[in-house]
């Protein structure tokens, strides 16, 4: 077990890709938080479910928005499970619209809970790990980040501002011995799919045009996060690897 004795916080860690990379923390023997916005139910199946594998857990109700509370949930974390070693900023959400129709309130829920949480996150998270002499953090992204998809203005722009401050605060961290870098993903099933007017279209296209021959699966995304937090990883910095079975490589289809 790659990460025993190690703690690791998962925002949106109880739903989709999320509980993936908190399953695959318990697996390899580390304590996890698991944040969530609203939704009790996940979070305690998700407690069960990770009990059940022996780990420590415990789930967070955070807004990752509101600092206070992120502030309050990471000194539990750290008091409760013994410090921090890893986070994974996941938890995600957007305001699906094409440019013209997108609204202030749109905007900025996308942009504060998909990029600006991780700095504050980042910065809360931070003293804990420089006590354990260094630490590692991961966002996740997505294609939208660089290409261009019906209605994800405000989620693609945030991905790519989320993927610039990953490399910003991969540099400042560097010489403390913590490493931040990002994974993204294409088309993964998840609930977050439903709130798509073309979710079943990504679906299909996901299905049928990955060279691959699969559909990235919630776990392949894990396992990219669980290289990033081992010891082989620890000369990436500030990078950004793509989880997608090569689905964003071909410039034309047959
Ligand atoms: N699904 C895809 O195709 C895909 C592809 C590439 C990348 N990604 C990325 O992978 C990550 C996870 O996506 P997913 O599809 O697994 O999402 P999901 O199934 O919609 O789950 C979202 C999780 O985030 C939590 N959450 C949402 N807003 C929050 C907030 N303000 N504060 C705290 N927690 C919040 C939710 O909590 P509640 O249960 O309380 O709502 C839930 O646990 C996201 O960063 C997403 O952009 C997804």
């Amino acid at each position: 077990m790659r990460f025993e004795g190690k703690v690791a916080i998962v925002t949106g860690g109880t739903r989709g890709i999320g509980r993936a990379i908190a399953t695959m923390f318990a697996r390899e023997g580390a304590a996890v938080a698991v944040g969530y916005l609203r939704r009790k139910g996940p979070a305690d199946e998700t407690v069960h479910e990770l009990e059940s594998l022996g780990a420590r857990v415990r789930a967070f109700k955070c807004d990752v928005r509101d600092r206070d509370r992120v502030r309050e949930m990471v000194a539990e974390v750290a008091s409760e499970l013994g410090g921090v070693d890893f986070v994974v900023s996941n938890a995600a959400s957007g305001s699906n619209k094409p440019a013209m129709e997108l609204t202030e309130t749109g905007w900025d829920w996308t942009m504060n809970i998909n990029t600006r949480a991780l700095l504050f996150l980042a910065q809360e998270v931070v003293p804990y790990m420089r006590q354990h002499g260094g630490g590692r953090i991961v966002s996740i992204s997505s294609l939208g980040a660089g290409r261009v998809l019906p209605d994800y203005v405000s989620v693609g722009v945030s991905k790519a501002a989320l993927e610039a401050l990953t490399r910003y605060l991969a540099i400042e961290l560097a010489p403390e011995h913590i490493t931040v870098n990002c994974v993204s993903g294409s088309v993964v099933e998840t609930e977050a799919l439903r709130h798509f007017a073309i979710g079943e279209q990504m679906l299909r296209a996901g299905r049928e045009r990955t060279p691959a021959g699969r559909m990235v699966q919630p776990d392949d995304i894990a396992n990219a996060v669980g290289f990033l937090c081992s010891r082989d990883a620890e000369m990436i910095v500030g990078q950004t690897i793509v989880v997608d079975g090569g689905f964003s490589l071909p410039f034309f289809w047959e």
